[in-house]
């Protein structure tokens, strides 16, 4: 069988983990040729691709980024993009593709299957916010790196007798946040799911800094952060050829009011896309193989359609219309467990 896979999306580690899962079950197992497509979906859009075989794929596992290169560009906002997938996929005489990638990627996989395109989906983001999967490869690295962000500014904190805030990706949900906050012990972690209220943020820190004299101060807060309705205004947010929202700078503002309504020295760090960026923990290259090998296994079962996910540490499959149908949010136990410790 000659089978496609693309990477869609923003990166993130364990991209090519996944790639070379695939590769190796395909070739050693099914005897399969793997081709794979440039740039996400625009490569099975324009013809676009490359031969992939084991030799190919040494090397690759603990290599950041995908080896095919990634884009947001999707066929449905194209007025032919369909046709010319169909088009691709006959002239390569392609029996499946396998797509992973995030919330638009698995989007279109969804509706590429409904016009009738062999396709099977990969969940991976590091903000972790895929439904019907408890995990998406790329986030254990995220909150690695956060983590040890957080450590880092701990101790640079301390010395000064700082207010650090430190802002993590999170676009639509605060996974990373709440997960790197709790295990850097932040004293406060702002996410999307619960808007903030910024005089109560700054009196918490002041209450906190009454406590003890040398008290340094950890404020967590997602990208997607947002305040609450009559609190402070933001404005809106840039937008990007694709008219998805550009984030990143609710932490500036943060900092900003925190340092103006305490008075504490306040810093800030926006870590930004080092979280996407190299080698994955072993967490994620696990659960990226076990996904690639899943998936073309799910190709051969003719699981068109479908979504390969972690629940209770075995990998199933999920309809995708059930994986897109709504965003993983942070769980009241787990926000809970982290505000045990705020301030
Ligand atoms: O969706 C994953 C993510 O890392 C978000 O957390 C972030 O908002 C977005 O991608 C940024 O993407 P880019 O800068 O590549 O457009």
């Amino acid at each position: 069988m000659r089978i496609g896979v693309l990477t869609g999306g923003g990166d993130c580690p364990g991209l090519n983990a996944v790639i070379r899962a695939v590769v190796r079950k395909a070739e050693r197992h099914h005897g399969d040729t793997v081709i794979g497509f440039h740039d996400g979906y625009r490569g099975l859009i324009e013809n676009d691709w490359t031969e992939l075989d084991i030799e190919r794929c040494r090397g690759i596992l603990p290599r950041g980024g995908t080896i095919l290169g990634t884009s947001r560009i999707q066929p449905y906002t194209l007025h032919d993009g369909v046709e010319r997938v169909r088009l691709t996929m006959s002239e390569l005489g392609i029996g499946g593709v396998i797509a992973i990638g995030g919330e638009g990627s698995l989007g279109a996989a969804r509706d590429l299957h409904d016009d009738g395109i062999p396709i099977v989906g990969v969940p991976k983001t590091i903000d972790n916010d895929i439904d019907a999967t408890e995990m998406t490869f790329g986030f254990d690295t995220a909150v690695q790196i956060a983590t040890d962000a957080i450590d880092r500014l701990h101790t640079t904190a301390e010395s000064h007798d700082r207010v650090m805030v430190v802002e993590v990706m999170g676009r639509h949900t605060g996974h990373i946040a709440i997960r790197s906050g709790l295990a850097g012990g932040a004293s406060l972690t702002l996410v999307p799911e619960h808007p903030f209220d910024i005089a109560a943020v700054c009196d918490s820190i002041l209450r906190r800094h009454q406590r003890a004299k040398k008290y340094a101060t950890i404020v967590v807060v997602a990208e997607g952060a947002r305040p609450a309705p009559g609190t402070i205004d933001i404005g809106p947010a840039e937008v990007d050829q694709f008219g998805h929202e550009r984030l990143g700078g609710i932490g500036q503002i943060v900092a900003a009011e925190i340092e103006r309504r305490t008075g504490y020295e306040t810093r800030v760090t926006i870590l930004g896309h080092v979280q996407r960026g190299g080698t994955p923990t072993s967490f994620d290259r696990v659960l990226a193989s076990r996904y690639g090998i899943a998936a073309i296994d799910a190709v051969h079962e003719g699981a068109f359609g479908q979504m390969v996910a972690l629940r209770a540490d075995r990998i199933i499959q999920v309809p995708l219309s059930e994986a897109t149908g709504r965003l993983k949010t942070v769980s009241p136990d787990l926000y809970d467990a982290a505000s045990q410790f705020f301030s």
